[in-house]
């Protein structure tokens, strides 16, 4: 079995149902990885015609989109390259391992519990495929993490959430965040030079897994409200809009992370906000990262069907601050 042989988490717990999806048995040769690769970046409803937000050809076209751009590229087979002892030592050094890994851990849970909710059976697929996904980025970061012999505080145990909607909305509103300034920061590194390419490709299949789920998440929202009634409507804007205001409670530093000890942890909560000063040598404003996160965002969306939906909000605080810094000449 791939994977950390502790870790019994299994999707198909929460979702009645729910198979993993084919993996070949060995590693795909370079024409299969290419292929598979172009596959999860581009996808078109073949059928004409728009897809109204709430209607069943939405739900159906967001659903294919998510399990015809699936990467079936495997985290035991994935290269690890030897690094120059510099080198190491600075990714070791980075503060973003625990965070990352129990970010991981809590997205599989939390996704699969939700979809385990779920009646539409192309919607609960489509979630449970995410999670299955961050069950993957978790593998992948468990390997990593063994093959460069960085150190990981103890996991805390996670529980299913008491409120799975509410659960979800948090870790799909928080991967729109982060998945927005990831892009970026992932682009400056590539540009730096202070990683090996072979690392940062590497990375890359799992970065526009991110896009993919952020286009699932943005969907389904989409999709879901509008199938509510009024009054469950209006509960579910209050829902949203308490989702967003714990969201940026927590990302300007007033939520810390906590160790297991108790104690204040040293490890980045924020860092997809302010990590351009670890991943590139240089002095990066916050405009120009902002600038370089658009256009990165752009990018990474540009394959799929235009009639599917894209996250907003991000995108647009990002436009609205790059525009109020214009008069003022701020560029870096
Ligand atoms: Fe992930
Ligand atoms: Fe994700």
């Amino acid at each position: 079995m791939d994977g950390d042989a502790t870790d019994t988490f299994d999707v198909a717990r929460l979702v009645h149902g729910f198979r993993p999806p084919p993996q070949p048995a060995t590693g795909l040769d370079d024409v299969q990885l290419a292929a598979a690769d172009r596959r999860m970046r581009h996808w078109r409803d073949p059928a004409g015609g728009p897809l109204v937000p709430g209607s069943d050809r939405h739900a159906d076209a967001t659903c294919r989109m998510f399990r015809d751009t699936f990467n079936p590229y495997r985290p035991a087979v994935l290269d690890w390259p030897v690094l120059e002892p510099a080198v190491r030592d600075r990714i070791v050094a980075l503060p973003i391992w625990d965070i990352a890994v129990q970010t991981e851990g809590k997205a599989r849970l939390r996704m699969a519990a939700y979809a385990g909710t779920l009646r539409d059976p192309g919607m609960r697929d489509a979630l449970a495929l995410n999670a299955w996904e961050e069950q993957r980025h978790k593998d992948v970061l468990a390997r990593l993490v063994a093959a460069y012999g960085i150190e990981l505080a103890p996991e805390p145990v996670q529980h299913p959430p008491r409120d799975p909607e509410w659960a979800y909305l948090v870790t799909g509103y928080s991967e729109c965040i982060d998945s927005f300034f990831a892009f970026g920061l992932f682009a400056l590194a590539r540009r730096s030079g202070l990683f090996p390419p072979a690392l940062v490709d590497t990375f890359e299949p799992v970065m526009q897994e991110e896009c993919r789920h952020i286009l699932l998440f943005a969907n389904w929202a989409a999709w879901h409200r509008a199938r509510l009634s009024f009054l469950r409507r209006v509960r579910f804007e209050a829902k949203v809009a308490a989702v967003w205001a714990f969201l940026a409670w927590e990302r300007v530093g007033l939520a810390r992370a906590i160790d297991a000890d108790g104690g204040a942890c040293a490890q980045d909560n924020n860092f997809t906000l302010h990590g351009a000063r670890t991943v590139a040598d240089d002095r990066v404003g916050v405009c120009r990262l902002l600038a370089l996160c658009l256009a990165e965002n752009d990018r990474r969306f540009a394959g799929y069907d235009e009639r599917l939906l894209r996250p907003r909000t991000v995108p647009r605080l990002a436009r609205l601050v790059l525009r109020l810094a214009k008069p003022f000449g701020w560029r870096r």
